[in-house]
């Protein structure tokens, strides 16, 4: 499936696939992201790892990759709550650093692992996981078919993956198209429909849709609060942010905030199946609207 006409990827040509990893990356292993966004770096926070962890019916005896998972944050969060296996992977070794500290700091150095790697070319052997998550990273990876048949690959049959992300419907102001807005995962959200898609097209079968629209406008809020304590924080010079454009950030806040509350943006929760053979058949979705 390529990127629809006119959508970002189209625009953010010129930014090499490698750069826009790389880019994402250090953005999201910046202080100042963390500032902004807090630890778990998705909307909805624990609540909604915790959802997602539920519906995959994670458990003891669960061995969970969770592909993009920032600071290790929801793989502590699922191992204390399900008591589940994570293995964590991220592209930024920063992050992974940060995430395997924190795990040892928590006591969960047995449970928990995290390793630097490619989304798109996990360094894992084929069915190695029972179950996959992978929050609020899969609208950043350039190439989203490389990642959902890498997923399809290293989850064993009949297990299952979750996804939760971005989503929009219709066009979104130009603000909102450029590399800041790619790494703020809204420039290549697509629509509930084609991450179900890029699933399917992997040999995924969906399962489960819900709607979580309102985590997102508290999460931009969030956002918004944050980078105007910032800028107080900045004009009375009790921090410096270099290297970041607070006019840009704002403005991609606001714009973020209308699209959201008007329906353009919203999140979702996608979970799917990889058969343990010839497909069975589709399995009826269940769609649900959420807070
Ligand atoms: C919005 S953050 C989400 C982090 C985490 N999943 C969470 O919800 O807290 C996106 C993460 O994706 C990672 N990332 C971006 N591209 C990646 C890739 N190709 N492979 C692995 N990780 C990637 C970034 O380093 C960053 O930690």
């Amino acid at each position: 499936m390529s990127a629809p006409e006119g959508r970002a990827a189209d625009r953010a040509v010129g930014y090499s696939s490698t750069a826009l990893k790389q880019c994402c990356a250090a953005a999201y292993d910046s202080d100042i992201l963390r500032l902004l966004a807090g630890d778990t770096l998705h909307p909805g926070g624990a609540r909604l790892t915790q959802r997602l962890g539920q519906v995959l019916e994670l458990g003891p005896h669960t061995r969970v990759l969770d592909v993009a998972a920032g600071r290790g944050a929801s793989a502590l969060i699922l191992a204390t709550r399900f008591g589940c296996e994570v293995v964590g992977l991220d592209y930024s070794r920063k992050n992974v650093e940060m995430a395997t500290h924190e795990a040892a700091r928590h006591g969960l150095g047995d449970k928990v692992a995290f390793y630097c790697g490619d989304a798109e070319r996990l360094p894992f052997e084929d069915d190695a996981f029972d179950a996959i998550i992978c929050e609020c990273a899969l609208c950043t990876f350039p190439d989203k078919e490389a990642a959902t048949a890498e997923f399809a690959r290293v989850l064993r049959p009949g297990g299952r993956v979750g996804v939760s992300d971005l989503t929009r419907r219709g066009s979104l102001p130009r603000e909102l198209e450029g590399l800041e807005a790619w790494i703020a995962c809204i420039a290549d959200a697509r629509p509930i429909e084609e991450y179900r898609k890029l699933l399917a097209g992997a040999g995924l079968e969906t399962d489960v849709t819900e709607e979580h629209d309102r985590a997102l406008i508290e999460f931009i809020e969030g956002v918004r609060s944050r980078l105007l304590g910032a800028e107080i924080m900045i004009g009375l010079k009790k921090i410096e942010l270099p290297g970041i454009d607070l006019a840009l950030a704002r403005t991609i806040a606001r714009q973020a905030l209308t699209a959201a509350k008007t329906g353009k943006l919203g999140y979702a929760i996608v979970t799917a199946v990889k058969h343990r053979g010839p497909s069975s058949g589709p399995l009826g979705d269940r769609v649900k609207a959420q807070s």
